[in-house]
């Protein structure tokens, strides 16, 4: 058995809460008609993470689904793994697609777009009572071969870009809150990605401020985000962020919000004034959010964590809610997946796992924990609904 799984009676809680949930939920796999998933319960022991978020704090999940679990021989988690789904709808007040919103998913040819996953998101989250992030609409990375390869001129590639965002955006107004309209345009350096950007590189950066613009048309409703990682502390890369925001703003472009992602490491130690940092966003009058938190660690012989090793992930999360609950505009919390087994992590970093907060049973990890004592402590201060 893996380090840590004995401690505590709160997984064994959540565990009964997910039988209890399973066998009161009639979860379809295609994203239809569920009932509510969650018990009525008279204890905080058998509470969720969004029942006991303070009010006006969601706490989300990246829904599985496309990119790295394309390449797995587990089938497709959110339509075939109905004990994940049950976790996902009672645990989580958001959910963010992983892969299933992104270019590279969404238009597999240029004449095509390929919303059936995505709107049984949107369908699911609706039925459970659940907020949605959309992610994302310009970014360097998982652009489809054609597009990335296409010999375009300025104008054509412009107007694909316009036209892709006012119809996924368009698609989903007012049932999707909060977009990641530019993903990681900055790199660690604070430089602009110039070049392996393309649509920094073949139409400049004011493309920027034109993306804003047409997803605020498509849906004057939605919140609009930069994210990016490690922008989580100050930084140069956050701080790059910080003055392009104000230049947007100073323009008038609907930039409404920065998310922090939260890839973190135990290796690396925790980015200490992620607070400070929240704080100079807040300062200028746009929301924030930590949009994709994971915390992996390298792990010895065998792939199981010590205890001690989950102790530091578990902090690292406590101390980043600790961060986002400080701030008045922080109020989305999203982990980046569940449990280990589904997680980018491994795919990417081989040495590395144990990314998530729960483990491949859905049984609790320390991390799961840390969220849940924090969350409850701030309710229990600011109230809940
Ligand atoms: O496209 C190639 C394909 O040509 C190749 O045959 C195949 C072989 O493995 O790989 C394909 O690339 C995969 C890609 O998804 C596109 O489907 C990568 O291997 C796979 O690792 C990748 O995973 C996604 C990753 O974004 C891509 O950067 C993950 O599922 C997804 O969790 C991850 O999420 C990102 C956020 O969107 C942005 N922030 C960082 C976060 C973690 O990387």
């Amino acid at each position: 058995m893996a380090a840590g799984r004995t401690r505590g009676g709160r997984w064994v809680a959540s565990l009964l809460l997910v039988v209890l949930a399973a066998a009161c939920t009639a979860a379809t796999s295609d994203g239809t008609a569920d009932d509510d998933p969650v018990p009525e319960t008279d204890g905080e022991e058998v509470a969720m993470l969004r029942d006991v978020a303070p009010e006006g704090l969601l706490v989300g999940s990246a829904v599985a689904g496309g990119g790295h679990h394309r390449d797995q021989s587990y089938p497709d988690p959110f339509t075939a793994d109905d004990a994940y789904r049950d976790r996902l709808a009672a645990e989580f007040s958001s959910l963010t697609p992983e892969n299933q919103l992104k270019w590279e998913f969404l238009r597999p040819s240029p004449d095509e777009f390929v919303f059936g996953p995505a709107d049984a998101i949107v369908d699911f989250a609706e039925q459970h009572g659940q907020a949605v992030r959309g992610h994302a609409l310009l970014w360097h990375n998982q652009n489809p071969d054609w597009l990335e390869q296409a010999d375009l001129g300025a104008d054509e590639l412009r107007g694909l870009l316009r036209d892709h965002i006012a119809t996924v955006v368009g698609r989903y107004a007012g049932r999707i809150h909060q977009w990641d309209v530019a993903n990681e345009i900055f790199d660690d350096r604070g430089e602009l990605r110039l070049e392996d950007n393309l649509w920094l590189r073949e139409l400049g950066p004011d493309v920027v401020a034109d993306a804003f613009r047409w997803a605020h048309e498509a849906d004057p409703g939605a919140e609009l985000f930069l994210n990016d990682y490690n922008a989580e502390s100050i930084n140069v890369k956050s701080s790059a962020y910080l003055d392009l925001i104000r230049e947007l703003l100073a323009d008038g472009v609907p930039v409404h919000g920065f998310g922090v992602q939260g890839h973190l490491g135990i290796q690396w130690g925790f980015p200490g004034d992620v607070e400070a940092n929240l704080r100079r966003f807040d300062g200028l009058g746009i929301a924030t959010a930590v949009t994709e938190l994971d915390v992996r660690m390298v792990l010895g012989e065998g792939g199981e964590p010590t205890d001690e090793q989950l102790a530091r992930q578990a902090d690292d999360h406590r101390r980043l809610l600790e961060a986002c609950l400080a701030v008045d505009g922080c109020r989305s919390f999203t982990v980046w997946g569940f449990p280990d087994r589904y997680s980018w992590v491994p795919h990417f970093f081989p040495e590395e796992g144990a990314a998530t907060i729960l483990w491949d049973d859905l049984a609790a990890k320390p991390a799961y924990e840390a969220l849940h004592d924090t969350l409850s402590a701030a309710r229990a201060k600011t109230g809940g609904p």
